[in-house]
């Protein structure tokens, strides 16, 4: 049976950045974001026993073998999940297309994995909820358990070895506040070190790893009372908080990982200086260089009329809050 999923992106206002398991891919720190309505992964899945091989086209192309091999390792544990009888998974054919620049740090991982989660469950005939969704995109992508909900959303720390409690869940629905994410982009090429690479090398490296994961639960606690309060101002601070920890924490590994460009700096100037201004905005940087300016959805014209002049930025890509992954009919 084919099955066809979509999936939006999500932006981490407090960031992932660690593991503390890595073959169950179980995060170090826990995590909260927003899902974003405009970045969306569509993926159908086709388990059929006449195939020789999985057949896998990623934006209308062959992906290289790493991505290929992450994609079939992942239909394997779904299929595990699923059928304990421990019977040969038949293969399968996945196509999946994006709306935005794939690797470049726009979080396509996480919906690429979370639309492949809900597709692959339902070729499958299992008739999974989103928590166990959550857990199995998870093992795809730490981010990607965040893309099952939609609106605010928190990922667990976890406490369990096995991770089991290590998934998701959503905070407030997406309309509880209308807050806009504008996304520079400053180069729409793919990113040079991955988030899976770089987290590993300042976790092996980096003197300020330690100091970046015991700080993650306060910061978790202030964004969560920022959010009940509608407190832009408390959410801004943590906010940024908690992108330059991690970014720090990153530079300082060796070698030094840089995921920003001049331009990725002047957006964050720009920014800046708009709240000093009185806006209601704020910035975040994940593994790459693109800026994503939070803020009320009343100013985000003024922000983007801005963000636009600043040097180097390429566009800007306007998103509201959006929903979870879910099927589309096929
Ligand atoms: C900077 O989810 O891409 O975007 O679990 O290794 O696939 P893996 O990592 P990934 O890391 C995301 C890192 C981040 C911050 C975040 O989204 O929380």
């Amino acid at each position: 049976m084919q099955s066809t999923a979509i999936a939006h992106a999500n932006i981490a206002l407090i960031k992932y950045w660690g593991k503390r398991d890595k073959a169950l891919n179980l995060p170090a720190t826990g995590s909260l974001s927003l899902t974003l309505d405009g970045l969306n992964t569509t993926t159908s899945v086709d388990f059929d026993s006449a195939l020789e091989a999985d057949r896998i086209l990623l934006n209308s192309e062959t992906p290289d073998r790493q991505a290929a091999s992450r994609i079939s390792a992942f239909l394997d544990l779904v299929y595990r999940y699923f059928h304990s009888s421990g019977d040969q998974r038949p293969f399968a054919s996945v196509t999946s297309g994006n709306n935005f620049p794939t690797a470049a740090g726009l979080a396509s991982s996480a919906s690429g994995f979370a639309a492949l989660a809900v597709a692959a469950a339902h070729a499958l005939n299992a008739n999974a909820n989103p928590e166990q969704l959550s857990m199995l995109a998870r093992r795809g992508s730490g981010s990607a358990a965040r893309s099952i909900y939609g609106g605010i959303v928190e990922m667990a720390h976890g406490q369990r070895a096995d991770g089991l409690d290590c998934i998701a869940s959503q905070l407030h629905k997406p309309d509880y506040w209308n807050l806009n994410v504008l996304i520079a982009v400053t180069d729409a090429g793919s990113k040079k070190v991955s988030s899976t690479d770089g987290m590993q090398l300042t976790m092996e490296t980096s003197p300020y790893y330690q100091a970046w994961v015991a700080g993650a639960e306060a910061d978790l606690a202030s964004a969560r009372q920022a959010i009940a309060a509608r407190d832009f101002e408390a959410l801004a601070s943590v906010t940024e908080f908690s992108t330059l920890k991690m970014h720090a924490s990153a530079l300082a590994a060796q070698p030094g990982v840089i995921y920003w460009n001049a331009a990725t700096l002047a957006a964050v100037h720009c920014i800046r200086e708009l709240r000093s201004d009185g806006l209601p905005v704020c910035f975040t940087m994940d593994a790459g260089p693109q800026v994503k300016a939070i803020c009320t959805a009343d100013v985000a014209d003024q922000v983007s009329e801005k963000l636009q002049q600043a040097p180097g930025v390429v566009r800007i890509i306007s998103c509201s809050l959006g929903d979870g992954a879910r099927l589309q009919p096929s």
